[in-house]
């Protein structure tokens, strides 16, 4: 297979034969347009000759840095002009667009457009219609709050604060939670560290239409006192990636908790997975799921204090009542909790509305005898309950013919992937096998999933 770059009509690619396969697995950053005023980076392999429409996609996804410069330009009419072509040609072969955009524009403006048209694609996922007009960073994008789930936020904040609330967003991003919040009617005020990434949100809140304060600043000079209401949603990113740990998120932790302590009502948006002893005395924390994936929480100070879970985008909520699961035996059927009501622990709560009991009092699946249908967990029928055994479990899957398994678990070790493999299927049935502890037994439930009523 050949290997390396060529220079060819002011194009560099590489034509190392696994260069797709790497940008699928790790896009970001695998390929992406060169700086360099006369060479466009852009991996190629020469065989197959026709990309699939997935690589495609993976091959207009991979964007490369955003630079202020260019960004500035790309704002201007001519800059529009270069973005409009870009998003024309959007789903075409990369090479091929940027060798049409040189025609007119410099490798500067053909990389930021091309860039900024493949942000977009992307992030119609997340902003819908909206995403048409906006402008990304790679980051920016990644950590932006998703549509539906800003709105949610907005529209509760303004429940607590109706009217057009004075609102500081202490890092705003890209700007996905201001623009949400303006759009709700608030009057938005908002800052972030990273120049780039305030023109980007600026020029977002411009593209939509709405009004809105964005400026180079730190959160730590942010004055909550001269605002009703404090937003902030703190990066949990470190130069090592993703972080869970609130106490490396930026702004830092004390910092985040003195502008809470300073506000009148104030929301925090956190990993979903922060630990419990984080949570602000006295504050609500909410988890919110989207189509059944937790995205976040938010911490609230300045209402009532509450643990809670929203679902999206239906937006059914529910808070702690205190009530508490029973324990008991396997029944007809087995219900998954929403992630958002576990993280929130109304796995109690869930409980009850189905009529069930937990099978052990330390994990979330719960047992019960009648078909209830709930947005608030996934139920299962269940067909089969053995102590976990590799060989009964094999035997079990054969004898029904099963050669197509969905495996979840809870309270198990097992690694999924390999037990798919020791189980070597074998059939044209499929079922739903659930790896968990029943009062401390490692056991297995082989099910079949319903449809939803
Ligand atoms: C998670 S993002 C915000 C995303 C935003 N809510 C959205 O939906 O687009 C966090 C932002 O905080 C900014 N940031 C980090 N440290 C900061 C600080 N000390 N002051 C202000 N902004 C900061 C980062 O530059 C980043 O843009």
């Amino acid at each position: 297979m050949p290997t390396g770059n060529i220079c060819k009509r002011g194009l560099t690619v590489n034509t190392n034969a696994s260069a797709l396969s790497d940008q699928t697995r790790n896009p970001p950053a695998a390929i992406g347009f060169a700086k360099s005023p006369t060479c466009v980076n852009v991996r190629r392999r020469t065989t197959p000759r026709h990309r699939t429409t997935q690589d495609r996609s993976a091959v207009a996804l991979t964007s490369g840095d955003v630079d202020l410069d260019a960004f500035t330009e790309l704002l201007t009419p001519r800059g529009q002009r270069a973005l409009a072509e870009a998003g024309e040609l959007a789903g075409a072969d990369p090479v091929a667009a940027a060798t049409t955009l040189r025609k007119t524009y410099d490798a500067t403006l053909t990389s930021a457009a091309l860039t900024q048209a493949g942000l977009r694609e992307r992030a119609r996922a997340k902003f819908g219609q909206d995403a048409g007009v906006m402008y990304f960073t790679p980051h920016g994008l990644e950590q932006s709050t998703r549509a539906e789930v800003a709105e949610h936020r907005a529209r509760r904040l303004l429940e607590a604060f109706p009217g057009a609330p004075k609102v500081v967003d202490a890092c705003c991003g890209i700007g996905g939670d201001l623009l949400a919040l303006a759009r709700a009617g608030c009057a938005v005020t908002a800052v972030d560290t990273d120049p780039l990434t305030v023109a980007v949100a600026r020029a977002n809140a411009e593209a939509l239409g709405l009004e809105a304060t964005v400026t180079v600043a730190d959160a730590a000079d942010v004055r909550p006192e001269d605002y009703d209401v404090l937003f902030a949603d703190p990066a949990r990113r470190t130069s090592r990636g993703r972080t869970f740990d609130p106490l490396a998120y930026s702004p830092p932790w004390p910092v985040v908790l003195d502008l809470l302590s300073r506000a009148g009502l104030a929301c925090l948006k956190v990993a979903p997975g922060i630990p419990y002893e984080f949570i602000p005395e006295g504050a609500e924390a909410e988890w919110v799921s989207y189509k059944g994936e937790v995205k976040e929480a938010t911490i609230w100070t300045g209402r009532e204090a509450a643990r809670r879970a929203t679902l999206l985008p239906g937006g059914h909520t529910m808070t702690a009542t205190g009530v508490q699961a029973p324990v008991g035996p396997t029944g007809r059927y087995v219900y998954e909790p929403d992630g958002a009501a576990i993280r929130a622990h109304l796995v109690g709560e869930v409980a009850e509305i189905v009529g069930g009991r937990l099978l052990d009092p330390m994990i979330a699946y719960i047992a019960a005898d009648d078909p209830v249908d709930t947005p608030w967990a996934t139920r299962y029928e269940v067909e089969d309950v053995l102590p976990f055994s590799l060989k009964k479990l094999r035997t079990a899957l054969r004898e029904r013919q099963i050669g197509n398994v969905t495996i979840k678990k809870r309270g198990s070790a097992l690694d999924i992937e390999r037990l798919r493999a020791d189980l070597r299927l074998k059939g044209d049935n499929s079922s739903v096998i659930i790896l968990t502890r029943i009062i401390d037994r490692p056991s297995v439930l082989i099910c079949r999933p319903l449809s939803p009523a």
